[in-house]
């Protein structure tokens, strides 16, 4: 029987990727929708791993099996890493991203350089039928914008102004984003880890 592997997120984008890079693993894999589960989960971990592994063990205690969560963020060096694991929550959860960036800008003001460096962070967290965890974590590096920039994306995507491409998060193809992102990078990393347990390509 095909082991069944639960990501315990609500956002259909999350899933898609998710489901394109863990497609070798021969599992399968579910939203938490798609396990029936609703749940209200207080995220009050001190670091995106402590949250991811905190929502993976809600779930995990619903359904079993092998549950994944993820939580991630935009950390700003010169901010001392807010907002962080606060990034959703940042200014208020209501509050849109044009007054969240344009906030982050004026913060900024006075540096130049690597003084603006930052970083999306993901944090990816399994639980496994015995409640063992098994942690992953990875960033794309940037530097903060002088201005947003670019349609594409979401969030904080138009002041993360990524050196490597020459151009905003928000302005990367998706292609090019899933190849370098936070969240393909831990997953691909997570999934190595489960194809060495599970077999499956690594
Ligand atoms: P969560 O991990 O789904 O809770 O997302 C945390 C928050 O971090 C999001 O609401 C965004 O504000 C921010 N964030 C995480 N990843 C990205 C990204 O790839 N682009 C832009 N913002 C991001």
């Amino acid at each position: 029987m095909k082991e069944r592997l639960i990501f315990a997120t609500g956002n259909e984008g999350k899933m898609r990727e998710i489901r394109m890079i863990l497609a070798d693993l021969g599992m399968e894999i579910l939203s938490m929708k798609e396990a029936e589960v609703s749940l209200d989960i207080l995220e009050d971990g001190k670091t995106f791993g402590e949250n991811a592994r905190i929502k993976a063990y809600a779930v995990w205690k619903e359904t079993g099996g092998i549950v994944l969560a993820d939580d991630s963020g935009l950390v700003v060096d010169h901010l001392e890493g807010e907002p962080g694991i606060y990034s959703a929550r940042y200014m208020g959860e209501d509050t849109s991203y044009e007054v969240k960036n344009q906030a982050i800008i004026r913060r900024m003001e006075g540096t130049k350089g690597a003084e603006r460096a930052a970083r999306f962070v993901c944090a990816i967290a399994a639980v496994l039928p015995d409640g063992q965890v098994l942690h992953t974590e990875a960033a794309m590096e940037g530097l903060i914008a002088e201005h947003p920039v670019g349609q594409g994306g979401f969030g904080y995507d138009p002041i993360l102004y990524i050196p490597q491409f020459g151009k905003t998060s928000a302005e990367l193809t998706m292609e090019e984003k899933n190849a370098i992102s936070h969240r393909g990078k831990a997953l691909k990393e997570m999934r190595a880890k489960l194809a060495a347990l599970y077999g499956g390509r690594a």
